[in-house]
């Protein structure tokens, strides 16, 4: 299959649902193999079954990847499967509570230490040795609430800086065996996190995490997805160690410029991959929130 990840195979933690699966979508149609990880609880083998209806080529992986022995089996997986392995996605994540930090739930700081920090570090850890025989790459989720601290989710942004930091020190530390690793770094994406119906953010901090926006609007996992596919292909061979930001601009932006864009600039793109996997599935409640807010 030709493709801009033609013959490669690529690992996609957190693929089944939101962003993961339209990275899992995407990266198929670009002609890679792909493994599809997720929780038993994730719709894996949904996007699995889609990806092969539409003649790609996938597996699915369940399992706790933020175990190490689930890490390392996963990686075998892969290469008993494919025979390779080219690009680990540390896509998987969690965003749980929202609260000022002295009311913050120490069980959901835990959480996230557990699935958005052990995770990437034990794929990565048990992925390297393939990567370095077949001089892959690494692209890993950060987050603009890991470059500039968000409040009510402090630590949520503090496990991104980590996964933001490990990535460019890892990037210099790898470059000796032609491993390339970079960051996508979201913005307020449309998933399940970001609407107050199916997430932890009450009515007035999602408004405000739009209009902060000054695309004002929120990203399609489509749109986080083209640039994981930039970033894994051989066309980003000169980058490394670096974060793209898909954001719509919120790193530089002051005060609440979403607000100001007329509503027929605030229309997301249709895209060209029929998604259908939030976490809570419940893609008509935000159907119907989105449209309220424009
Ligand atoms: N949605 C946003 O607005 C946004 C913004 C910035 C960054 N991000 C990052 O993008 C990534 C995806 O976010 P999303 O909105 O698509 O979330 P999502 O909940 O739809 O997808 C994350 C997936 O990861 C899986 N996962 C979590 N821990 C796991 C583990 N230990 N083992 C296996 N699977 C595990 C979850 O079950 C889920 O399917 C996250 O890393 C998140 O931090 C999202």
């Amino acid at each position: 299959m030709l493709g801009r990840l033609a013959n490669k195979v690529a690992i996609v933690t957190g693929g089944g649902s939101g962003i993961g699966e339209a990275i899992s979508k995407k990266f198929a149609r670009e002609g890679a193999s792909v493994v599809v990880v997720g929780l038993d609880t994730d719709p894996v083998r949904a996007v699995v079954d889609e990806i092969l209806g539409s003649g790609g080529r996938a597996i699915g992986y369940l399992g706790d990847i933020s175990v190490q022995d689930v890490a390392q089996d996963c990686v075998k997986a892969t290469v008993k499967e494919f025979g390779r392995l080219d690009v680990l996605v540390n896509n998987a994540g969690v965003f749980p509570a929202t609260a000022e930090l002295d009311q913050y739930p120490v069980d959901a700081f835990e959480y996230m230490i557990k699935n958005n920090i052990y995770s990437a570090f034990m794929m990565t850890r048990a992925a390297l040795p393939e990567l370095q025989k077949t001089k892959g790459n690494i692209v890993s989720a950060g987050s603009e609430a890991g470059h500039m601290g968000s409040p009510m989710i402090t630590p949520y942004g503090g496990t991104k800086a980590w996964v933001m930091t490990f990535s460019k020190g890892l990037a210099v530390e790898q470059a000796k065996h032609g491993v390339r690793v970079n960051c996508v770094g979201p913005g307020p994406i449309d998933t399940a996190w970001t609407h107050k119906e199916t997430g932890p953010m009450n009515q007035k901090m999602e408004k405000n995490t739009v209009a902060g926006v000054p695309l004002g609007r929120r990203g399609t996992p489509e749109e986080v997805a083209n640039v994981y596919l930039f970033l894994a292909s051989d066309e980003a061979s000169y980058v490394t160690g670096a974060t793209y930001f898909v954001d719509g601009g919120v790193t530089i932006s002051k005060s609440l410029p979403g607000e100001e864009v007329p509503s027929h600039l605030k229309q997301q793109p249709a895209g060209q991959i029929k998604l259908e996997h939030s976490k809570d599935g419940n893609t008509k409640v935000r159907e119907e929130a989105a449209a309220s807010m424009s």
